[in-house]
């Protein structure tokens, strides 16, 4: 099967997953908390990863899936083609809003992303990114990133980070958020990615982010430019939890040396 093949049908998958959580949608949900009481999943959620991963196992028995929820494969290394999917990324919002979530989706060939989605489910607009061949919005192709600077930035930070914590410097953060021209938090790490790779956001930081938060918006974000790192600079992480900082080109490199502080460990 071609890129443009696979390209074609994970974009169907994830229009058929979009409408199975469409239609749930004012239904009675079911939901659990996971790592703590504010780290939320559903039976939405959970319906969904079992969606792609029967599918793909169905139709792509080679292929391995590594899914927030657990149902595919225990993924090691990136070897062959992995699809790294968050069945509902911003699963606070699903369940308290109904809207700023996003299915997430990013498929790799022998570690290299060549195919990226953000499907913002609610707003029926679809992000994705063909390695080498530019990031669109549904059908519409997304411009190259434009040169910016720290003080025209709007930036995409958790205010949790503005909180003295044991792990970033507080200070510093303060600092940014009040260099920059404004600040934002929409509660879907891929949903943000997405508005960087679109120019809406300069810029979006988190401390700790999982690969399926990343994998989509890494692959379209990258093809308007956007460059990503982890707080220390290293490329971003697909196989673990780690930092993660993704910019417009211009001011990123600034971001990581004036305003990001790892403390010591
Ligand atoms: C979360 C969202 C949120 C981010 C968290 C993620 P989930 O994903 O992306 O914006 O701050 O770190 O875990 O749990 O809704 O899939
Ligand atoms: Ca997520
Ligand atoms: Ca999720």
């Amino acid at each position: 099967m071609t890129t443009s093949e696979l390209d074609r049908y994970a974009k169907s998958l994830i229009k058929e997953a979009g409408r199975r959580i469409r239609h749930s949608l004012g239904s009675d949900l079911t939901i659990e908390t996971k790592a703590d009481a504010n780290d939320l999943v559903t039976n939405i959620d959970k319906e969904t990863e079992r969606f792609f991963v029967e599918r793909i196992r169905r139709d792509f028995p080679g292929h391995r899936l590594l899914g927030e929820e657990g149902f595919g494969d225990l993924i090691e290394g990136l070897e062959g083609t992995v699809w790294i999917l968050d069945p509902i990324d911003g699963t606070m919002n699903f369940v308290h809003q109904q809207r700023n979530f996003a299915i997430s989706l990013g498929i790799f060939e022998e570690g290299t992303g060549i195919l990226g989605y953000i499907y913002d489910v609610v707003n029926d607009e679809l992000y994705s990114a063909k390695k080498g061949e530019g990031a669109y919005l549904n059908d519409e192709r997304l411009a190259d990133l434009s040169e910016t600077a720290v003080p025209e930035s709007i930036v995409g930070v958790n205010s949790t980070w503005l909180m003295p914590n044991p792990y970033l410097d507080h200070e510093a953060i303060i600092r940014l958020v009040r260099d920059i021209r404004g600040a934002r938090s929409y509660g879907s790490a891929a949903l943000e990615i997405a508005h960087v790779a679109s120019g809406r956001l300069d810029a979006y930081m988190s401390l700790r982010l999982s690969p399926w938060d990343i994998a989509g918006g890494f692959i379209i974000a990258h093809e308007t430019g956007a460059i990503a790192s982890n707080f220390r600079g290293e490329p971003a992480n697909l196989l673990e939890q780690d930092s993660f900082l993704i910019a417009n080109p211009s001011i990123h490199q600034t971001l990581l040396d004036r305003y990001i502080k790892m403390k010591a460990q």
